[in-house]
């Protein structure tokens, strides 16, 4: 009933590559030709995507758009992946730089390159401390902007964003990066929205979301929320606060762990398995969201690993990360924060580290890819399949 309703709502370029299996022209609205709803959906046979299908698993990466310019890329990220985030177009700063005067150009063109490409949208994100808008910050650290009309402005930001897309985002990240690293971890005193609002603001967020798109999948994100902290502190603490805003009755559907690794701390991939496994008993989806495996490199540009080992702790964590998934039929998506090492944020973030990706900065794929392949291979003979997910789909 609800998908009828959404496609009386004008809404069926989104429902039609929420449905991989079913071929995009047979679910077209009227009026959209049989070119524009061509069917890359399975991408080719050996592709990440094609790979996943038969467990229903979407295989995402973050895109910023200036590699959409690049041919050799869009090949790649129209083969390989069957879901996108946007790195950077999604977040307040960039889709209103100055107050009331919107840019949602690149937003728009990702989203829809996905619905031309097959793949499913992960909007990110709408409450974080980074990347906000100056006016914004500005505004509240002089006392122009006080703390009602700041979250009259946070109200208005997620309908205006989450209405923009509505019907057309398969999971939102609601709410990133709120919790300490710190043991015992906790919701973060000093974040920019809980010290002015307190932190009531990340359930209320939830519910303006909820009422904004509710077709869309909403999830808390962070990183290090599946133990790669060593103690699990941080772990303990979100499915805490989840489990209290769940038996509150806040509307969240999932919880995305990032996923940022490093070779010099390791992790455990048995920790990971279990910790993804203890959300999916709230009755939650789960995903990772931003996956990459860093270590340190001879210089930016070339980033070749400086230690021989890393060349094989690299694919071995990437792999670690898709089999913790894997093994949790909750896990509906692995997204990789970045298909390439030239575009990935990590030279720009880790001093001295690189190589994250799993694509060299030629484009190649490198060893990390041809593992992730390999398990998805063997993963659609044995891994439990999933569902697309939620209430809502
Ligand atoms: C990063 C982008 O990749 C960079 O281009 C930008 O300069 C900073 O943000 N966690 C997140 C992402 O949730 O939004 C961040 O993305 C990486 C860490």
């Amino acid at each position: 009933m609800r998908r009828r309703s959404f496609l009386t709502m004008g809404g069926a370029a989104g429902l039609a590559v929420a449905m991989p299996g079913v071929a995009s022209a047979a679910v077209a609205a009227p009026g959209r030709t049989r070119k524009a709803a061509r069917r890359p959906d399975f991408g080719s046979p050996g592709s990440l995507r094609g790979l996943a299908v038969p467990i229903g698993l979407h295989i995402g990466t973050a895109v910023i758009p200036f590699d959409l310019d690049t041919p050799a890329y869009t090949a790649i990220l129209a083969e390989q992946f069957s879901a996108v985030t946007p790195g950077n177009a999604m977040k307040w700063g960039v889709v209103e730089p100055v107050q009331g005067q919107f840019d949602w150009s690149d937003a728009d063109t990702l989203v829809s390159f996905a619905e031309q490409n097959g793949q499913l949208v992960r909007g990110h994100t709408l409450l974080w401390h980074n990347q906000l808008p100056d006016w914004l910050t500005t505004g509240v650290a002089n006392g122009t902007i006080s703390s009602t009309q700041l979250m009259d402005l946070l109200e208005q930001h997620i309908f205006t964003e989450v209405g923009r897309y509505r019907g057309r985002i398969w999971q939102w990240d609601v709410a990133n990066e709120f919790f300490l690293d710190a043991d015992p971890s906790g919701i973060n005193p000093n974040d920019f929205w809980v010290a002015n609002l307190g932190a009531g603001v990340i359930p209320q967020a939830f519910k303006w979301a909820r009422e904004a798109d509710p077709f869309a999948l909403l999830f808390y994100n962070d990183y290090n929320i599946a133990g790669e902290d060593g103690t699990n502190a941080k772990s303990d603490a979100v499915y805490a606060w989840l489990q209290q805003m769940l038996d509150q009755g806040v509307p969240i559907d999932g919880v995305g762990d990032q996923g940022h690794l490093d070779t010099q701390y390791g992790f455990s991939p048995q920790q990971m398995t279990q910790d993804l496994q203890r959300y999916a008993t709230l009755g939650l989806k789960v995903a990772i969201t931003e996956a990459d495996v860093r270590t340190f490199v001879n210089n930016p540009t070339d980033q070749v690993p400086t230690d021989n080992l890393a060349l094989f702790a690299q694919p071995f964590e990437f792999a670690q990360m898709l089999g913790a998934c894997l093994e949790t039929p909750e896990c509906i998506s692995f997204t990789v924060w970045g298909f390439g090492d030239a575009d990935s944020w990590v030279p720009g973030a880790f001093a001295g580290e690189g190589y994250a990706a799993l694509y060299d900065v030629n484009l190649n794929p490198k060893p990390a890819f041809f593992a992730l392949q390999q398990d998805l291979q063997f993963g659609a003979f044995g891994a439990p399949r999933r569902s697309l997910g939620g209430r809502h789909r």
